[in-house]
């Protein structure tokens, strides 16, 4: 996820406004940041690190023209560097184009370009853009035109922004699967990915859809679809406050998040031909050790079983912080996976250092280029985006899907593989019952005691993660326990004033968690159950119900079964008067051991 502006300013330099348009964007992306203006030639300054540390550096602001491009990054393809920083040009300099999106087939296109004669100076995707803008240009047609035939060549998801020499009045945008507005101004005119950016300048928006082209000039805007056919769009007021504005309307980030979860998975499952390429770079191993703290622990347990079930080989899971005092069986037929969202969690960190030594590394990572990325000897990429809310949300699902993927790269699973593809689609359906969700939240928010919740296989981990999120965002005890082991111990703490939280999707595990819960109900708990909509006997069971389509089995519900709860923890907290970004105590990334 990155953020791009472009604008086209009656009478002030383009670069300050860009600059502070692409700082409410920073919410997006900010390893590095990158203006181009164009006056008489196209002027760029850009550099890797955070806005103002790149502003005080450079002067960024210090360009000429009342025309220009903006951009600021979320690493993708290709570490942090200045070089990787946008926008990106052509050969001769004369067409500079930011993007936000994932170009899928830049490999070959790169190769293509590079026999035809073009020379790259970046390892992103992006780059092949301005390349493909040139050639087409360089054959004769005009910039919109190059941009139609460019665009037609890539697979993957875009919006871009692009300003030429060749034609210095426009500021073209064009969008595909990644989102673009347009901001009319008196006089001046805008693109942005997201309505923050440009609220400052004008409320009055345009909201391109998928292959459509907006062309600014002095005069005006102009909308065209891919047929070169002018559309006309109607003009939205945009009543948000900055602030509700940066969040899309959501009142948290920690909300926002949760809702970008299909989108998230979509973009993770695009890794698949990498992880492949990554599974042939493995030695031989003969057992698996997970290393990971918090809600990535979690994901590790579920990769856990996972491996077990599929590749039959022996894998332990260790809290980081405890890997150093248990690692002394590590050697040469260990592979140890590292996972963490920010590469840059102390614990993590210093595990994997020890196992370097010892042992064959994978990291599963969030954050291109961070501490874990560098120093593993494999790397796969979650592409979740920037997460902000301290509570894990997008980035455990994420995980999640790279733990499946590469159980299917390893097994080459092809029927886990097809129902992973479905995943979007099951957690848009199950965010449609968001406002059930909260009628439950409201029922149990003065609840005084501890919630349970309660899970065996598969579902404990999710039982781990559901007490996770609501011990951190609504100070209410959460204990995630497996809900066989209830009876040797905290079956004694349950009473009338206890809600627990029972998983229980069809599967092998699906009868002795319906004992359980019997066990539990006897003693008056309050039952909250999560099962198939199908099942009659769980239903029957549970004071209240939260039901997933039955083509969820016991091995994918993890990455489903997990979304409810985040919005249960959520809407408590809210109900408790918190905010469920900062939570009192905590910090997203944990640099200290
Ligand atoms: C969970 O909501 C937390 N934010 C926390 O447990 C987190 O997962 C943990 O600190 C590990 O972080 P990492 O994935 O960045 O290494």
């Amino acid at each position: 996820m990155c953020g791009i502006v472009g604008c086209i300013l009656k009478d002030k330099d383009a670069a300050p406004i860009l600059l502070e348009c692409v700082k409410k964007l920073e919410y997006r992306g900010y390893d590095s940041v990158g203006i181009a203006t164009s006056s008489r030639g196209l002027s760029i300054k850009k550099d890797q690190g955070k806005i103002d540390e790149v502003d005080e550096k450079l002067q960024i602001t210090d360009l000429p023209g009342l025309k220009g491009i903006a951009h600021v990054r979320w690493a993708t393809h290709g570490l942090p560097t200045r070089e990787n920083a946008h926008p990106h040009t052509d050969c001769k300099n004369r067409i500079a184009v930011v993007h936000n999106g994932i170009i899928e087939n830049y490999k070959e296109l790169r190769s293509k370009l590079e026999e035809e004669g073009h020379r790259f100076t970046s390892n992103t995707d992006t780059e092949v853009i301005p390349h493909l803008i040139e050639k087409y240009t360089d054959n004769g047609v005009g910039l919109e035109e190059a941009i139609r035939q460019a665009i037609q060549q890539i697979k993957g998801s875009y919006a871009l922004a692009v300003i030429s020499t060749l034609e210095p009045d426009k500021v073209i945008g064009v969008r595909k699967e990644s989102p673009l507005i347009v901001g009319v101004g008196e006089d001046e005119y805008f693109i942005a990915s997201d309505v923050p950016a440009i609220l400052q300048h004008t409320n009055q928006v345009l909201y391109l859809d998928d292959n459509e082209m907006v062309i600014l000039e002095d005069t005006g805007v102009t909308i065209k679809n891919l047929d070169n056919e002018v559309l006309i769009k109607e003009m939205h007021t945009i009543e948000w406050s900055p602030d509700m504005a940066e969040k899309q309307g959501f009142e948290h980030f920690m909300l926002k998040e949760i809702h970008e979860q299909s989108v998230a998975v979509k973009n993770t499952l695009m890794e698949e031909s990498e992880i492949k390429e990554t599974v042939k770079k493995f030695r031989h191993f003969q057992r698996i050790c997970f290393v990971a703290c918090g809600t990535s622990f979690h994901a590790s347990l579920v990769g856990k079983y996972l491996f077990e079930t599929l590749l039959g080989t022996p894998t332990e899971v260790v809290l980081a912080s405890e890997f150093e005092y248990s690692s002394n069986s590590l050697d040469e037929n260990t592979l140890v996976i590292l996972i963490t969202q920010s590469g840059e969690t102390a614990d993590t960190l210093k595990a994997l250092k020890i196992a370097n030594k010892k042992s064959q590394t994978l990291a599963i990572v969030n954050v291109v280029g961070s501490t874990a990325t560098r120093d593993a000897q494999h790397v796969i990429y979650t592409r979740a985006g920037p997460e902000i809310g301290v509570a894990a949300t997008k980035t455990y699902i994420t995980q999640l899907t790279s733990i499946y993927l590469l159980a299917t790269c390893m097994t080459e699973n092809e029927e886990l593989n097809q129902q992973l593809k479905k995943i979007p689609e099951y957690i848009k359906t199950i965010l449609e019952m968001e406002d059930h969700i909260r009628e439950i939240a409201r029922r149990y928010t003065n609840t005084s005691n501890a919630f349970f919740f309660i899970g065996r296989g598969f579902s404990y981990p999710t039982a781990l993660e559901g007490a996770l999120k609501l011990k951190e965002i609504t100070y209410i005890h959460g204990e995630g326990y497996a809900a066989g082991e209830l009876k040797h111990g905290p079956l004694a703490l349950i009473d009338d004033d206890v809600p627990v939280v029972a998983i229980a999707p069809p599967g092998k595990s699906h009868d002795k968690t319906v004992s359980n819960i019997e066990e539990v109900k006897a003693r008056g708990a309050q039952i909250i159950a999560l099962g198939s909509r199908e099942d009659d006997v769980l239903k029957s069971e549970a004071h209240d119900y939260i039901e997933f389509t039955d083509e969820i089995n016991e091995i994918m519900s993890p990455i489903t079964y997990v979304v409810p709860l985040q919005l249960l923890a959520y809407y408590i907290s809210i109900e408790r008067g918190i905010d469920p970004d900062k939570p009192k105590n905590l910090a997203k990334c944990v640099t200290v051991e």
